[in-house]
């Protein structure tokens, strides 16, 4: 059978990932313009890197389609996502595709939705309290936290050495949903180590409440870790390595410890999402590595989900065969206050200077003009 790609991939890859060719997207079934369908799309933010690149392929993908696209950025700013919503609703889009500012604030405009029949496919973060979406696609997010301490480990040789390590967690937004499944998968992976005592967390900060960052912001970070290494690190005592729940986040740590770090072992930092100015980082050693999400593979298995769901189909676990990269249909495990909600996860990938050539295959990056650093494919 044939396999959906992302069809920004003109390239034949070398790839487990992804085994992308060079098709269009199908437009088989394309609307003809007088039954054309609008989808709605709201992005949390312009700001970070990733949600430009989501929502710039997500409206490609379904202009290509043949569908009308509205697109809108929220600026991290809950009550403006609030707003857009409504003002798509009340323009009557046929479907909307959220990625939300804060998952816990939208029950009350979807509700609106639902009784428009809109349907409404919560993309990569899980929309909460509300039983008005019927699909959920992300990466699989607990794994994304699990791999970061994996790598923690494997690192430190945490099987074979006696430690004491020191380690400080740095965590998401606190109303981003993933944030907590980031921080846990990777808190709890780690749990037996620290409370064996080889690993230590000097600050005491082991609750995604007391590590959480506002915004996801790089200056939050930032400022953040300032405050924790002048009380704890000040003395030049090692920090071994920092767990970020993403880049943003990686990159404000960075910056701290170039500023303020006074001891002689460089930090083990850790992130996610494959940022350009977070590659340059690893490039350079100054970060270790990056859980990697084709933001691509999951706007495309988005695409396609939303897409049957636009013709009148219910999706269901079937699905995941047809596309080229791993997908898991999940029932269980995304729970949203109401409902189980019906997920397709993707898996992620992790990346350090040794497999750089991997983000390359997938032909969204390419090597600079000295083949040192990475850029975007634009
Ligand atoms: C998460 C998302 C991450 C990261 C972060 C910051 O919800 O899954 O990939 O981008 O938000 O916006």
């Amino acid at each position: 059978m044939k396999k959906i790609v992302a069809s920004a991939m003109a390239i034949t890859m070398g790839l487990s990932l992804v085994s992308c060719g060079s098709e269009k997207p199908d437009t088989n079934n394309a609307p003809t313009s007088s039954q054309k369908k609008t989808v709605g799309i709201s992005m949390p933010a312009q700001e970070l890197e990733r949600w430009n690149n989501d929502g710039e392929y997500l409206k490609s993908q379904f202009e290509a389609a043949g569908y009308d696209v509205e697109l809108v950025y929220a600026g991290n700013n809950s009550s403006r996502q609030n707003n857009d919503i409504m003002g798509m609703i009340a323009d009557n889009v046929d479907l909307l595709l959220i990625a939300a500012v804060d998952g816990t604030t939208l029950s009350t405009t979807l509700e609106d939705a639902k009784n428009k029949n809109i349907s409404v496919v919560s993309y990569d973060r899980l929309i909460m309290n509300t039983d008005a979406i019927t699909y959920y696609v992300s990466y699989d997010n607990y794994l994304v936290g699990k791999l970061q301490a994996q790598f923690l480990r494997d690192q430190l040789s945490l099987e074979t050495t006696a430690g004491p390590y020191n380690i400080e967690f740095v965590a998401g937004d606190a109303g981003d949903n993933n944030a907590k499944y980031f921080f846990n998968g990777a808190y709890e992976t780690l749990k037996d180590y620290i409370e064996a005592g080889k690993l230590v967390v000097p600050s005491g900060m082991t609750t995604f409440e007391r590590v959480a960052t506002p915004d996801w912001a790089v200056d939050e970070a930032e400022k953040n870790m300032k405050t924790t290494l002048k009380s704890c690190y000040a003395d030049g005592e090692t920090l071994d390595a920092v767990i970020c729940a993403n880049d943003s986040t990686a990159l404000g740590v960075t910056k701290a410890i170039a500023s303020n770090y006074t001891g002689e072992k460089y930090p083990i930092i850790i992130g996610q999402d494959g940022d350009i100015e977070n590659l340059k980082n690893i490039v350079d050693g100054k970060q270790a590595m990056t859980v990697y999400k084709n933001v691509n593979d999951e706007a495309t298995v988005a695409f396609e989900v939303c897409k049957r769901v636009l013709q009148g189909e219910v999706p269901t676990g079937k699905l995941t065969s047809e596309f080229a990269v791993p997908v898991n249909f999940d029932s269980e495990t995304y729970e949203n206050g109401v409902k189980h909600v019906q997920s397709y996860l993707l898996v992620p990938e992790v990346v350090t200077k040794d497999n750089l050539q991997l983000m390359v295959n997938t032909g969204l990056y390419k090597w600079d003009d000295d083949n040192k650093y990475l850029e975007l494919v634009k």
